[in-house]
């Protein structure tokens, strides 16, 4: 059975998460992975992001969309084009959260977005629990519009609320249009990164399907393949 549960308040036990947060945190993790990032270090606060700070990591994120103070990057999908460390250290206001309560509740939690679409779907098994990070607790339609995607393409039993999400994909036609009609996109082109949105609204451009492969001292640990996972400590081991 596919379940979307719309905000990640509605978590529960699963064999299997799919995580969105489509604008931006799981586009950004899917850019930095696809460029060459090892790792991104998945924080649910900024202290603890600060603090895994050290040789060779990035420390990005925002708060209000933009990048806070003494970070090196924000959470912009387009500042991970070039890699300016070996691992990335994320901490968002709402998808990095998700993240780690997911990893928390699922056997698995695998990251999608728009610009992943196909490459998440190809590898995913019939019982699934897609989750949305929404927006500080609501619903948020370019979440929605993702979870929907992967529910349309996979020919499964699905419940009411997955049927709700593909509808939705049904209505309103391309990613652009809908991630543009939402509250995330408003207060990205209010903070001046308006093009985020048309760069995360891009279908299956990455061929990437970044997985949780250990979560410590709640950080959830993210890579592209699951052998990393054999590592004693992720968080101090690179
Ligand atoms: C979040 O996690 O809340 C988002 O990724 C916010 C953002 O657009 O940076």
């Amino acid at each position: 059975m596919i379940d979307v549960v719309l905000t990640p308040s509605a978590l529960r036990d699963t064999s299997t998460a799919v995580v969105i947060d489509a604008l931006r945190a799981t586009s950004t993790i899917a850019q930095a992975l696809a460029c060459g990032y090892r790792r991104v270090l998945c924080c649910q606060d900024r202290a603890r992001a600060v603090e895994l700070r050290a040789p060779g990591r990035v420390l990005a994120g925002e708060v209000a969309c933009v990048r806070p103070a003494g970070f090196d990057l924000g959470n912009s999908p387009r500042e991970m084009a070039t890699p300016r460390g070996v691992e990335l250290v994320l901490v968002t206001t709402n998808g990095t959260r998700a993240i780690v309560a997911a990893a928390g509740v699922a056997d698995e939690v695998v990251l999608a977005a728009q610009v992943n679409l196909a490459a998440v779907t190809a590898t995913l098994p019939a019982e699934l629990l897609i989750v949305c990070a929404g927006t500080e607790g609501q619903p948020s339609i370019e979440d929605t519009y993702v979870a929907g995607g992967i529910v349309r393409w996979l020919p499964r039993p699905r419940t009411d609320a997955a049927l709700l999400a593909e509808a939705l994909v049904t209505a309103s036609g391309s990613a652009q249009h809908a991630f543009a009609a939402g509250l995330a996109a408003r207060r990205l082109e209010q903070a001046g990164l308006g093009a985020d949105v048309a760069w995360c609204a891009r279908s299956s451009v990455l061929d990437v399907v970044p997985r949780v492969v250990a979560v410590e001292d709640g950080v959830a640990v993210v890579a592209l393949t699951p052998t990393v996972a054999a590592a004693p400590s992720l968080l101090r081991d690179r």
